[in-house]
């Protein structure tokens, strides 16, 4: 049989994961519809799916429920993103960032904080012995494993790191061997795009790609 290339149905699947790529974006401002239930377990029954160190699946989500869990959060990322401006000196780029919406924690139908476990029972310490990280770069995948998920669904998600790791673990009383990744807003965009809204609103562009070549 002559190779004549992937089928049509393979470029398909493969255009279409491109188009989840391209459109994959995170979402500050968010619909406050709900998210069904069913989807919710969709997006979380993804998880399972990504590949993680020895098989350790050290992600650990943590749904956030009450209105009162809400404004605090949202009220001390408000606080920590208005210290994290002080870096900034010049006052163009100083009053850019100001402008900017970093969260969408008052509005998003859904919380989710993410952590990762430190001693997971599950993979029996397998590639884990000389970098014992692997186990948080598993976590991540998670996540984005969950993230592209919910964007197939029309879901989007935002990921929020302007916060202080300690406190939030203390607020959801998070055993001592989870270490905090990521606190996630997920419902429907309000305005889909294509393009960053940091690229958007000026801040960063997306560089071009680029690989480095070892000399070795
Ligand atoms: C680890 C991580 C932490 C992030 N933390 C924040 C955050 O606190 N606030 C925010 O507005 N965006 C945050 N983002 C989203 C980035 O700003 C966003 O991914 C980037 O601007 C590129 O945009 P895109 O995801 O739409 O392609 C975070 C993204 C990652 C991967």
């Amino acid at each position: 049989m002559p190779d004549d290339g992937p089928s049509s149905a393979e470029a398909t699947q493969a255009s279409d994961l491109e188009k989840l790529l391209v459109w994959r974006r995170d979402v500050r401002h968010f619909d406050t519809r709900p998210v069904p239930e069913d989807e919710m377990d969709r997006l979380f029954a993804a998880t399972r799916l990504a590949p993680s160190v020895g098989n350790a699946q050290p992600w650990r989500f943590v749904r956030l429920r009450t209105p009162a869990l809400r404004t605090t959060l949202a009220d001390h990322v408000d606080a920590a993103a208005r210290q994290a401006g002080e870096r900034y000196t010049q006052a163009e780029q100083a009053a850019l960032y100001a402008s900017l919406k970093l969260h969408g924690l008052r509005e998003a139908p859904e919380i989710v904080a993410v952590f990762s476990d430190e001693s997971p029972r599950e993979g029996h310490g397998l590639g884990i012995a000389t970098m014992p990280e692997a186990l948080r770069y598993s976590t991540i995948m998670a996540i984005h494993t969950l993230w592209l998920t919910a964007q197939s669904r029309g879901i989007g998600l935002g990921w929020v790191s302007i916060l202080e790791p300690d406190w939030l673990a203390d607020l959801l009383d998070a055993p001592a061997q989870w270490h905090f990744i990521a606190l996630l807003c997920i419902g429907y965009a309000k305005a889909p795009s294509d393009i960053p809204e940091l690229d958007r609103r000026g801040w960063q562009a997306r560089r071009d790609w680029r690989a480095h070549v070892s000399e070795r």
